[in-house]
C-alpha cells in the first residue's frame, strides 16, 4: 500500500488530537509518510501542534511531522486535506447562536439564521482551501467537514465544479452507532442503510443488517418510545446532556412521519419553538463547548507539551472518527466502500433538483463518489426539501453578489424565522456582528 501524505487544515481544531490519535491507531489500514497542520491562528495551532508532535514521536516515530501557516508549505507533497475550518473560531459561533435567540428564533451552529451567518463566514475560507490545494497538490482529494455543511457544498459545487472534494458529516455516523447499541448489534458496518436527504436535514428509509433482515421495526419501537436516546456508558463525541435531550427530541420528529427514522437536526425545523423555549440566551452550545471541549483539549495538550509525554493524558482516540480513514481509504485504494456523503443530485432522488447537494448512500471509488439512486421521496419530506434548499443556494447567491435581498430572502424563506420583519432585524444585526468575516452586502 503507497504511504500517504496528510495535511490536517484547521491544524488548532479541538478534533485535531483524537483524529491524530485515530489515524495512528489505523496505520495497518492506512499507511502515512507524513502529517502536516496547516491553519491561519499560528498560537491555536501550536498548543495542538506541539503535543500531537510528541503523540506521533512516541507512537509512530517514522511519519515526518510539519507545523504551518504558510500555504505552500501545508498544501505542497500532499495526497489528502483534511478540513475542519472554523471561520471566526467559538467567539463568532457564540454570535451566531445568541443574536437569533434575542429574537426568539433558533440559535443553532448549522440551522437557521446561525448556520446561514457562519456560512457567510465559511464559504471563502473553504474556498480558499480548495485554491491552495489545486495550486501546490493539484492530484490531492480534500475531505471536508467544515461547516455548516449544506452550504459550504453548494458553494463548491457552484463555484468549484472541478475541485476534488468530498463533503461529509458525522450526524448519521452517531445516530447509526446508537442504532446499533438500541438493536444490541456489534458495529455501524453491520447495517445496509437506505437514506436521502440534505445534510443536517434527513431520513433514513431502509435498515436491514447483512442478511437482508429488516431492522427497522426494532428500531421504530425504540424511537417511538425513546428517541435515540440510550442508557449511556459512553464517552466520547455527543455525550453532554444536551445532546441526550436532542437524542430524546427525536420521538418528536418521528412521530411526524413514522415510516422513516429521522436525522437529530430536524427537530431545528419542526419544533423551533420548544428549542428555543429550552435554550438558554445567555449560555448556548458555543459556551458549553468553550468550557467543555476546548478546555479540555487545549489543557491535555499543554501538559504533553510541558512533560513531552503522553503518559497520564486524558486525551481519546476519536473512534468516531474513523470513518475519515474509510473515505481516505476508499479513494487511495479503490475500496467500493458504501458511505453517506453530500452529492450533487443529479437524479439519485428522482423527483428532487437535479443541482441540489443532497445527502444519499454512495460507493467511493479512487475516481470519487457514485451516488445509489433513491427513488421517488414523498410529498412531506419534497415540500421541506425544496424549501430548505432554496434558503441554502439563496445564501450561496448572496455571498456571490454581496445581496442583501437574497440573504433577507433566504431568512425569510427558512421555518425557523417567522417573518420578513424578524428577518430584516435579524440579517442587519448579524451583518454588524460578522463585520469584515462577510463580503461588503449591497
Ligand atoms: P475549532 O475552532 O476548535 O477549530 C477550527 C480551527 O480552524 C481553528 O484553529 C481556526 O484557527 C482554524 N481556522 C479558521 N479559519 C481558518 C482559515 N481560513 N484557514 C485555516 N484555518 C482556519 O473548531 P471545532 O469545534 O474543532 O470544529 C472544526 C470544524 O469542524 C467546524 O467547522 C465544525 O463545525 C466542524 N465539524 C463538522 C462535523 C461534521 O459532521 N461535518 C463534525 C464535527 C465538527
Ligand atoms: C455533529 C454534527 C456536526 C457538528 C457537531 C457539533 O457532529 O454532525 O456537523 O459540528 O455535531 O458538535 P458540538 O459538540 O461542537 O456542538
Ligand atoms: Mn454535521
Amino acid at each position: 500500500m503507497k504511504k500517504q501524505s496528510i495535511v490536517i487544515a484547521g491544524g488548532g481544531s479541538t478534533f485535531t488530537p483524537g483524529i491524530v490519535l485515530m489515524l495512528l491507531e489505523n496505520l495497518d489500514r492506512f499507511p502515512i509518510r507524513q502529517i502536516k497542520f496547516y491553519d491561519n491562528d499560528e498560537e491555536r495551532q501550536n498548543t495542538v501542534a506541539d503535543a500531537c508532535e510528541v503523540i506521533i514521536k512516541e507512537k509512530a516515530p517514522d511519519i515526518q511531522f510539519v507545523k504551518t501557516t504558510d500555504p505552500e508549505e501545508g498544501f505542497s507533497d500532499v495526497d489528502f486535506v483534511m478540513a475542519h475550518i472554523r471561520v471566526g473560531k467559538y467567539k463568532m459561533r457564540e454570535m451566531d447562536e445568541k443574536i437569533p435567540l434575542k429574537y426568539d428564533v433558533v440559535g443553532q451552529e448549522t440551522c437557521g439564521p446561525g448556520g446561514m451567518s457562519y456560512g457567510m463566514r465559511s464559504i471563502g475560507g473553504v474556498l480558499e482551501l480548495i485554491d491552495y490545494m489545486e495550486e501546490y497538490s493539484p492530484d490531492a482529494w480534500m475531505l471536508n467537514y467544515s461547516n455548516p455543511a449544506a452550504i459550504v457544498a453548494e458553494a463548491t459545487r457552484k463555484l468549484r465544479p472541478n475541485a476534488r472534494i468530498l463533503n461529509i458529516c458525522d450526524m448519521p455516523i452517531s445516530i447509526e452507532n446508537l442504532m446499533v447499541k438500541i438493536l444490541g448489534m456489534n458495529s455501524r458496518k453491520d447495517l445496509n442503510v437506505r437514506y436521502y436527504g440534505l445534510n443536517h436535514f434527513g431520513w433514513w428509509t431502509s435498515i436491514t443488517d447483512k442478511e437482508g433482515n429488516d431492522l427497522m421495526p426494532a428500531l421504530k419501537q425504540h424511537v417511538s418510545e425513546n428517541g435515540y436516546a440510550v442508557n449511556f456508558d459512553d464517552s466520547g463525541q455527543h455525550v453532554d446532556s444536551s445532546w441526550q435531550d436532542t437524542f430524546k427530541k427525536v420521538k418528536d420528529v418521528y412521530a411526524l412521519d413514522p415510516d422513516t427514522l429521522p436525522n437529530t437536526y430536524l427537530k431545528y425545523y419542526m419544533y423551533p419553538q420548544d428549542e428555543v423555549a429550552k435554550a438558554d440566551p445567555t449560555y448556548t452550545r458555543a459556551n458549553e463547548v468553550m468550557d467543555g471541549r476546548e478546555k479540555h483539549v487545549f489543557g491535555e495538550c499543554r501538559k504533553i507539551a510541558a512533560n513531552q509525554t503522553t503518559e497520564g493524558s486524558t486525551l481519546e482516540i476519536d473512534e468516531h472518527a474513523s470513518y475519515i480513514v474509510d473515505l481516505a481509504r476508499a479513494i487511495a485504494y479503490n475500496t467500493g466502500e458504501r458511505m453517506l456523503l453530500i452529492v450533487e443530485n443529479k437524479g439519485a432522488i428522482a423527483n428532487f433538483d437535479d443541482t441540489a447537494m443532497v445527502e444519499v448512500p454512495c460507493i467511493v471509488g479512487s475516481n470519487g463518489p457514485e451516488p445509489i439512486t433513491q427513488g421517488e421521496i414523498p410529498r412531506f419530506q419534497k415540500g421541506l426539501m425544496e424549501q430548505q434548499v432554496a434558503v441554502e443556494k439563496l445564501v450561496v447567491e448572496a455571498w456571490e453578489e454581496g445581496s442583501r435581498q437574497k440573504l433577507w430572502q433566504a431568512l425569510t424563506l427558512s421555518r425557523t424565522v417567522p417573518n420578513g420583519r424578524v428577518a430584516e432585524e435579524l440579517m442587519e444585526e448579524l451583518i454588524e456582528a460578522n463585520g469584515e468575516f462577510w463580503p461588503v452586502m449591497n
